[in-house]
């Protein structure tokens, strides 16, 4: 193993470079390596002070979680590189730029001084991995900055500026210049003055006198948000309460290490490493034929945008465009939508101002990169258009052939609809390798997922600039292929319907969404239905032709069908746009959701009409009637290279649809939890059940892996 720090001089002061790119994670080479120099450092006569720092972009940014492997790393571990950097009998200074998280943040703590550059970000990630800072952050983190904060910044693993941290006395002092040479500089300073030996772990816990009210309100604050949620916050809080609790801080560490065994060898830990891994191996995409991927095509530039549509997504697409600095045309078919719209990204901005995200210079930028416009030909100079008009099919269209016929041929053509034909829309232009669909999320200025749909003929050229603009306009792209509601809608239907059907058969909307809560998504089907408008699947179905007259009302294309969600519409119930939906929220636009006797009556009504003999449905059957059609479905989504591996769809769940990350999305969870064998067993039972519903009928990848998988 290569030693991946290196030690120079200058002057007195002896410089410990980590270099292990890209993001100098501390893994075998890194400890060995910071060990080894620290220890030539302090044998050294001519140095009498030592600066820590990252070689390239970025101070060491947490350990290195690829070596987790569901068991403890090997090697030095890294209290021990901590012990003998606090332990050196020479002051070392931690010079911070980049991202000092996790492990990288424990590192610096056991430094004696702490600067950081004004650009850098710090914090505690851990939790979001399943895990705590194990390497003493829960005991030298409140030694540092008061322990409400330290209990703040590790439950939550929020990252903080370096003005927060120099706030929060986690760091010395902030600097602007060359990291490297203000470290020295400062390094010097202290070196000529008298030593004083600065080790946190012998200072006092800051607040420690209120210690019980502090945690007590943390309990409660984490409590309320417990059921159905990830161990690892609850375990960190507990970790801190040793700092103050421990009679020593050795004992403290002993007691964060063997909590971190229990999170360690949790299942949720692995999930959420995966979850980690798997957002970014989605980023590495290729075709089914494995010829054209990733590695072998290069992007365009994409300088300049349109959006066409000014409505929920139009306006939001725009202000993430806008945010990343590209300029935006916004086209409308009509003034008042215009205005309407650009009314809604004013006050986006207007709210970003407010929460002191951007200073009013920068809002005054995001405004004049905006260019409104009512004519498709001011579009002939963009680099990408990105229509966002109505979810029809003749509109789409049009629509597609008016930027053909006007953009300059070198631009993509995209489309931001939810389920419908990508290859269809591609027909009516002249460059079909130039088109594909960009599938953002509600609203899409904040949600974090962009499904990236390939047609037939998308060209790998058109599908490297997507994904690349996707990372740079903050999104988690994913490349998936041509179907109807693609990936992720796609599954959503088969939640959909036996959601539908369980409160036909007894249940009640909030008893549906309390066993979806209780698993850990943090809302239930109806209350997203609700919040998403019922009247949008209403008009889908309507396009499709699942909803007319003379058709059956509970079989519709040979398959079981539930009228249920028509129903609410049809009596005026669009959800929290209407004030009411399957639940009541007391006003327009109101949040709360309250159950309603009005629904119930309606469903009750509707099983009378029926005479559907409601019976009580027990709550796992909910769960399993909920997520084993979706995981079927996630499984022939596979077999048809739509997603070419589970990290795509996992990843699709955990970050457009509320898939608890702690159980590592629909593909992880059906083979790290349940187990395929059970799946497709249970998929059989239901099959028997309800021999009028085709969802059940098991595919035959998952059926023959977990042949597979019950073989070993
Ligand atoms: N371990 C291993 N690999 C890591 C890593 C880590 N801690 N952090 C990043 N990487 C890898 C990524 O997988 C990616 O690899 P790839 O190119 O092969 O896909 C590569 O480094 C670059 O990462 P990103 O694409 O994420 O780069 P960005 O510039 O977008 O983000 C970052 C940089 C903010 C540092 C981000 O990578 C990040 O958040 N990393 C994780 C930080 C973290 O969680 N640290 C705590 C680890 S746990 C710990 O320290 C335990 C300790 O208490 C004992
Ligand atoms: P919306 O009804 O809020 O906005 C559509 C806008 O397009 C309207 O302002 C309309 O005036 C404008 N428009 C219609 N025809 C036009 C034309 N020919 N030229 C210029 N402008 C035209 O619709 P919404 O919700 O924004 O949906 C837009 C698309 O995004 C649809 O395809 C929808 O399926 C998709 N989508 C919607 C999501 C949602 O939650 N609302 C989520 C993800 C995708």
């Amino acid at each position: 193993m290569t030693t991946m720090a290196e030690l120079t001089r200058r002057g007195i002061i002896g410089i410990v470079k980590v270099k292990h790119p890209p993001v100098n994670a501390l893994s075998y080479g890194v400890r060995k390596g910071i060990t080894e120099c620290m220890k030539k450092a302090e044998s050294d006569p001519a140095i009498q002070a030592v600066v820590l720092c990252g070689d390239g972009r970025t101070f060491p940014a947490g350990a290195d979680i690829s070596e987790f492997g569901g068991k403890f790393a090997e090697g030095p571990d890294l209290r021990s590189v901590l012990v003998t950097i606090e332990n050196l009998r020479k002051p070392v200074v931690a010079a911070i730029h980049g991202t000092a998280l996790g492990g990288g943040l424990e590192v610096a703590l056991s430094c004696h001084y702490r600067l950081m550059h004004t650009t850098a970000r710090t914090g505690f990630p851990e939790v979001a991995l399943g895990i705590l800072p194990a390497a003493t952050g829960t005991q030298r983190f409140p030694r540092v900055t008061h322990l409400a904060n330290a209990i703040e910044m590790i439950t939550s693993g929020r990252h903080i500026t370096a003005k927060e941290a120099h706030s929060k006395g986690i760091v010395d002092k902030l600097v602007s210049g060359d990291i490297i040479q203000e470290g020295v500089t400062f390094a010097n300073d202290i070196a000529s003055k008298p030593y004083r030996h600065l080790m946190v772990s012998t200072k006092p816990v800051i607040g420690a006198e209120n210690a019980q009210q502090i945690f007590d309100e943390a309990r409660k604050r984490l409590a309320s948000r417990a059921v159905g949620g990830p161990i690892a916050p609850m375990m960190c809080l507990k970790a801190i309460e040793g700092a103050v609790k421990m009679p020593t801080f050795e004992k403290g560490i002993q007691h964060e290490a063997d909590l971190m065994y229990l999170l360690m060898t949790s299942g949720q830990a692995r999930a959420q490493q995966y979850a980690f891994f798997a957002e970014r191996a989605v980023s590495k995409w290729e075709l089914p034929d494995g010829a054209t991927n990733s590695r072998n095509t290069k992007p365009k530039a994409v300088k300049t945008a349109a959006v066409i549509g000014a409505g929920t997504m139009g306006t939001g697409i725009a202000m993430t465009l806008l945010s990343r600095g590209i300029p935006t045309i916004l086209i409308e078919q009509d003034q008042k939508f215009l205005d309407r719209g650009v009314a809604a990204i004013g006050k986006l901005i207007a709210y970003q101002v407010n929460k002191k995200r951007i200073s009013n210079e920068q809002a005054q930028k995001l405004h004049t990169l905006l260019k409104p416009s009512l004519h498709y030909a001011d579009l002939k100079d963009v680099d990408i258009v990105i229509e966002a008009v109505f979810e029809n099919m003749d509109i789409k269209k049009t629509v597609f052939r008016k930027m053909d016929a006007l953009c300059k041929p070198s631009a993509i053509l995209a489309s931001n609809t939810s389920n419908l034909n990508i290859d269809e829309m591609a027909t009516v232009t002249k460059r079909p390798g130039s088109v594909i669909g960009m599938h953002f999320f509600a609203p899409a200025n904040v949600m974090r997922l962009l499904e990236n749909i390939r047609g037939r003929q998308t060209s790998g050229e058109t599908i490297a600039t997507v994904m690349d603009l996707s990372k740079r306009i903050g999104k988690v792209g994913v490349l998936v292929g041509n179907c109807y509601g693609f990936v992720g809608n796609r599954m959503l239907h088969m939640y959909g319907a036996e959601a539908s059907f369980l409160i036909e058969e007894g249940c009640l909307p909030h008893e549906v969404d309390q066993c979806i809560k209780v698993f850990g998504f943090p809302m239930g089907f109806f209350q997203v239905a609700d919040l998403s408008g019922l009247d949008i699947g209403y008009k889908a179905r309507k396009g499709l032709g699942l909803i007319g007259k003379g058709l059956p009302e509970r079989f519709r294309f040979g398959q079981r069908y539930s009228p249920i969600s028509d129903i609410m519409v049809e009596n005026g119930r669009l959800g929290q746009k209407s004030g009411k939906g399957y639940y009541n929220y007391g006003k327009i636009g109101g949040r709360v959701p309250e159950r309603d006797p009005e629904t119930e009556e309606l469903i009750l009504n509707f099983c009378k009409k029926h005479n559907i003999q409601r019976r009580r449905i027990a709550p796992q059957e909910v769960m399993e009637r909920c997520l084993y059609p979706l995981i079927n479905e996630g499984f022939k989504i596979l077999q048809e290279k739509i997603a070419t591996k589970d990290e795509e769809i996992d990843t699709i769940w955990m970050t457009g649809y509320g898939w608890p990350r702690h159980t590592g999305g629909p593909m992880y969870y059906a083979r790290n939890f349940v187990g395929l064998p059970k799946i497709y067993e249970r998929l059989l039972y239901y099959k028997a059940q309800f021999p009028d519903s085709k969802h059940w009928e098991p595919c035959e990848l998952l059926r023959k892996e977990a042949m597979q998988q019950a073989k070993l």
